[in-house]
């Protein structure tokens, strides 16, 4: 990857070294069928395979009508995210990173990619349902807590609204 490029022009291990730490996950709204088959593989993984999600209701309806995001790490797709519009309210959800790539901010990008899209529509409401246990990583994108916990496949959930930092 990165280290690859740097040698093949004979940069100092310096450059290698500096590159690794300065790279940087990147979000995209989806734009290809290749790109969404990514995005379902990373969801089977995380979802399906990691919290025993039904496929049924991993795979919904909304994928049809939702702005979907993948998020690469240099040359590797490690996570998504997508968001469904109705009226004026926009559903941010289905947020996954691989688990071997957590940590590196991406799913801290992939929300702010979604953020970024969902202004885009207007005076919206932005909202998602958070499994309970990552909370804080919506209250540090800015989202608070509204309402009761709920069961949603299985898993604890609470609804966030989106107020913005
Ligand atoms: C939730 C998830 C997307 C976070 O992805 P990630 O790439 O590891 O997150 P980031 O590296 O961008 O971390 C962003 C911030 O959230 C925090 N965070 C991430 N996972 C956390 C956790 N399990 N508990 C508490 N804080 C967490 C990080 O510490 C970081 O905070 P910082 O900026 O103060 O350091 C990832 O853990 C995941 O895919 N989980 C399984 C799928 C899932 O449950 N998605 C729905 C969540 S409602």
């Amino acid at each position: 990857m990165g280290e690859t490029t740097f040698r093949k022009f004979g940069e100092s291990s310096y450059s290698v070294a500096y590159y690794a730490f300065s790279m940087k996950p990147v979000c995209k709204v989806i734009q290809t069928s290749e790109e969404m088959d990514m995005a379902r593989s990373i969801r089977m993984e995380v979802f399906v395979k990691g919290q025993d999600v039904p496929i049924s209701i991993e795979m919904d309806e909304y994928d049809e009508i939702a702005t979907h995001v993948i998020c690469q790490y240099g040359d590797k797709f490690i996570g998504t995210g997508r968001l469904v519009q109705h009226g004026n309210q926009v559903k941010l959800g289905r947020v996954a990173v691989l688990e071997e790539s957590r940590g590196l901010g991406a799913g801290q990008a992939i929300m702010l990619k979604l953020i970024e899209e969902a202004k885009k529509l207007g005076d919206v409401q932005i909202w998602g349902n958070a499994q309970v246990w990552a909370l804080e990583f919506y209250e540090n994108l800015g989202f608070v807590a509204a309402g009761e916990e709920f069961l949603e496949a299985g898993i604890v959930h609470v609804r966030m609204n989106y107020i913005g930092n």
